[in-house]
């Protein structure tokens, strides 16, 4: 398997999310022939409560429909998983759905949420352990993506993983392999991993999860010219741009674009960066797999698919994977 800079980049945690990184991610994607900027700097506070309020849009289905096959299928899913286990969810981020499957583990040795938001990380973990008094929680600052170690004193029993909501989707497919392989150097021996995948279909469907009526997806989007203007003391012109949203069936994504809508220049870090009229900014990919592709991918990555799970309109699904 070829090394992906993605895993090998030594930077350390304390400067992933730092003001200089973000700087330098920005500079690097509005030289680019097709200009772009990472998905990740969509979630500051406010991208994140927009994140939150996507969710609860009729047109997005992923969040509510994961859910629902989780409150069908957990007690099947939780049985897959080695016994007084310990789990560890990688970018953890709200809850909701770890409790689907807590509920259906009694006699789980450890919960390991595992996020770059500290705080996050506390309020989410206070608020769990009131419901679940005696779990044992022990949550993780660090980025997924990168080598990180479990927390000492974790039980010597296998250790399962739990990466739901289709942030698989955020990679390109061949990252997402290897991303799949780090998850499995991770958790060690005899592990499992559940993943949850958003699933192609009709293009109608998936534009209009990505351009919801009410518009919350286009602020998200336009969120991020903000966030860089507050941030790095840019002067993008917010409402000079659109929200652009797309099935592209060739690559099986969902592109996000910001697409300019007259000829402008924009200054950032004493630079300036131009932009002719209709000139994007490729701000996420999200893509979506069928069952048996995403089954291949998890077999390429070295696990075993031990069993899958969809909602009765095949939109979303649910894998267990397992290795020796
Ligand atoms: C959080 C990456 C799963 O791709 O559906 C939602 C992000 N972007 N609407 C997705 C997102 C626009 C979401 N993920």
């Amino acid at each position: 398997m070829t090394i992906n800079p993605v895993f090998t980049d030594a930077t350390p945690l304390s400067a992933v999310s730092s003001e200089e990184q973000f700087r330098d991610d920005v500079l690097v994607g509005l030289t680019a022939a097709q200009k772009f900027i990472p998905a990740k700097y969509f979630y500051d506070e406010v991208g994140s409560d927009l994140f939150e309020a996507i969710t609860r849009q009729p047109e997005y289905y992923p969040t509510r429909t994961e859910i629902g096959i989780l409150d069908e299928s957990g007690a099947d899913i939780a049985s897959l998983l080695p016994p007084r286990a310990n789990l560890v969810e990688f970018g953890s981020g709200s809850t909701v759905k770890v409790r689907r499957l807590l509920v259906h583990l009694t006699d789980l040795a450890a919960y390991v949420p595992v996020d770059v938001s500290e705080s996050f990380l506390r309020s989410e973990a206070e608020t769990l352990s009131r419901d679940f008094p005696r779990l044992s929680i022990q949550p993780v600052a660090a980025d997924f993506t990168r080598p990180f170690t479990l927390p000492d004193g974790l039980s010597n029993s296998a250790v399962a993983g739990f990466f739901p909501g289709s942030t698989i989707g955020n990679f390109e497919p061949p990252q997402a392999a290897h991303l799949l392989a780090h998850f499995g150097r991770v958790l060690g021996r005899g592990a499992s991993l559940v993943v949850g995948v958003d699933l192609v279909k009709d293009k109608s469907a998936l534009d209009a999860a990505y351009d919801d009526a009410a518009g919350v997806t286009a602020r998200f989007n336009i969120n991020l010219l903000h966030r860089i203007n507050r941030e790095l003391g840019a002067d993008f012109d917010p409402s000079a741009f659109a929200h652009r949203a797309y099935f592209a069936p060739e690559a099986s994504r969902i592109e996000m674009h910001l697409v300019s809508l007259r000829a402008q220049q924009v200054s950032l870090a004493g630079r300036r960066f131009s932009f002719s009229e209709g000139e994007t900014i490729h701000t996420e990919n999200s893509y979506k797999y069928t069952v048996d592709g995403f089954r291949d991918l998890a077999s390429q990555a070295g696990w075993n698919v031990a069993k899958s799970w969809t909602d009765g309109e095949r939109l979303f699904s649910v894998h267990a994977l397992t290795r020796g």
